[in-house]
């Protein structure tokens, strides 16, 4: 079994999709077993996204992320990482597959909806950015 960190971005928070995003995965047989609403600080935003640092998008990634609530959850399930990363689509909308979230609900590749972890060293550092393991069910 392994474990990955979702986020719902304020966009989707915005859009009224929390419940159709979790389903998405739900209804793959990934189960959600830590989750959260809350609203990030831009200190916050820009500790999670801190390998971003240098890149040119991050002040208005991190404000995006800070600008209203966010709903982040712990998922679990086999190969959950690569699965979920499926689910989602590509970052940018207009590259992400037919049914992806990302194809159906994001605008842009700042306001794309979701976030999933990429790789089993990034989801231990983001699960422990956001949950203890007093929080998680698994
Ligand atoms: P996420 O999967 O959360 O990881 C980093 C985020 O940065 C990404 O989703 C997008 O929200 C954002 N991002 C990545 N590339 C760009 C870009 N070229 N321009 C603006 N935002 C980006």
């Amino acid at each position: 079994m392994q474990r990955t960190l979702s986020i719902v971005k304020p966009d989707g928070v915005g859009k009224q999709i929390i419940g159709k995003v979790i389903s998405m995965f739900e209804e793959k047989g990934i189960k959600v077993i830590g989750m959260r609403m809350l609203s990030l600080t831009r200190e916050k935003a820009k500790g999670f996204y801190r390998v971003h640092k240098d890149r040119p998008f991050f002040d208005s990634l991190t404000d995006f992320m800070s600008s209203g609530p966010v709903v982040v959850m712990v998922l679990e399930g086999e190969d959950v990482i690569n699965r979920v990363r499926g689910i989602m689509g590509a970052t940018d909308p207009k590259k992400a597959d037919k049914g992806t979230i990302r194809n159906m609900f994001a605008s842009d590749i700042e306001k794309n909806i979701v976030h999933g972890s990429d790789s089993p060293e990034n989801a231990a550092t983001e699960i422990s950015y956001f949950f203890s393991e007093m929080d998680i069910n698994g």
